[in-house]
């Protein structure tokens, strides 16, 4: 499966009442979206037909999470489906993540591309490959160290993988404990140090497996519930069926 059929499944499974993109390029992935959407990119060239009422940013990730309602358009200021696909370099997602959380529930779904490099060439921070995942898949590490609280699932799609990540906290207000000293280590100078775990895909989940667990129907059924430990729980033991 490739990550728009994933995506797409994401979409017919979740029915996200918002939508937010970062990294848009021609609308590929943004045309999948049927409900209020945001799409963000400082060099979108849009060819595909859109088929969902879009605010379409033509800035930077960044820029943009840093404007005072960067939410303005949508009718809640609440993000249910969030797609990571900007720049490919890990500090940029991490931050695209960051700046998403702020807007979410418990019940959000926040997804990166390009998550699992198959070569160490298409992982190197300066791209010299036609793929090129970049060191994205170092957002993924830094979110499972200091966020034992999320689930964060390695997706074995094509060409390059995705993650997605559960149960996001915005009460953290995009802030990341230790966020500077893994900076230091992120930006190492390439040839990057791909985890064997990565290049392999040894725990990533078969895609059709995770659009078929119960988790995303539970998901849907508890949105809007007052965020609480108990929800969480709840939302966990959803998802117990194809999370190890
Ligand atoms: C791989 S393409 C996106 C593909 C699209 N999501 C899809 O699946 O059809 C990556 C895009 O990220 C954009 N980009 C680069 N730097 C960015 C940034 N700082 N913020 C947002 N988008 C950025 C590029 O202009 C490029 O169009």
């Amino acid at each position: 499966m490739n990550r728009h059929e994933f995506l797409q499944g994401l979409h017919t499974k979740l029915k996200p009442r918002t939508y937010l993109e970062t990294g848009i390029n021609d609308g590929k992935s943004l045309a999948l979206s049927r409900v209020p959407s945001i799409g963000i990119d400082p060099a979108f060239a849009i060819t595909q037909e859109l088929q969902a009422d879009v605010h379409l940013v033509r800035t930077t990730s960044d820029e943009f999470f840093a404007r005072s309602e960067p939410l303005a358009h949508l009718p809640i200021p609440v993000l249910d489906l969030a797609f990571i696909d900007g720049m490919h370099l890990a500090e940029y997602a991490l931050r695209d993540y960051l700046g998403v959380e702020r807007f979410t529930t418990a019940s959000s779904v926040v997804v990166f591309d390009d998550m699992l490099p198959r070569t160490i060439d298409e992982a190197a921070r300066k791209r010299h490959t036609h793929f090129w995942t970049g060191d994205v898949y170092k957002a993924a590490e830094a979110l499972r160290e200091q966020r034992p609280d999320l689930i964060v699932l390695e997706v074995d799609t094509q060409p390059t993988g995705v993650v997605v990540v559960l149960l996001p906290d915005a009460s953290r207000d995009g802030v990341l404990p230790g966020y500077d000293d893994w900076m230091d280590v992120a930006m190492a100078p390439d040839p990057q140090d791909v985890p064997q775990a990565v290049l392999t895909r040894s725990r990533a989940l078969n895609p059709e497996t995770l659009l078929a667990s119960k988790g995303w129907a539970e998901l849907r059924r508890l949105r809007g519930r007052p965020d609480t430990p108990q929800l969480r729980e709840r939302i966990r033991a959803a998802f117990g069926d194809v999370v190890r």
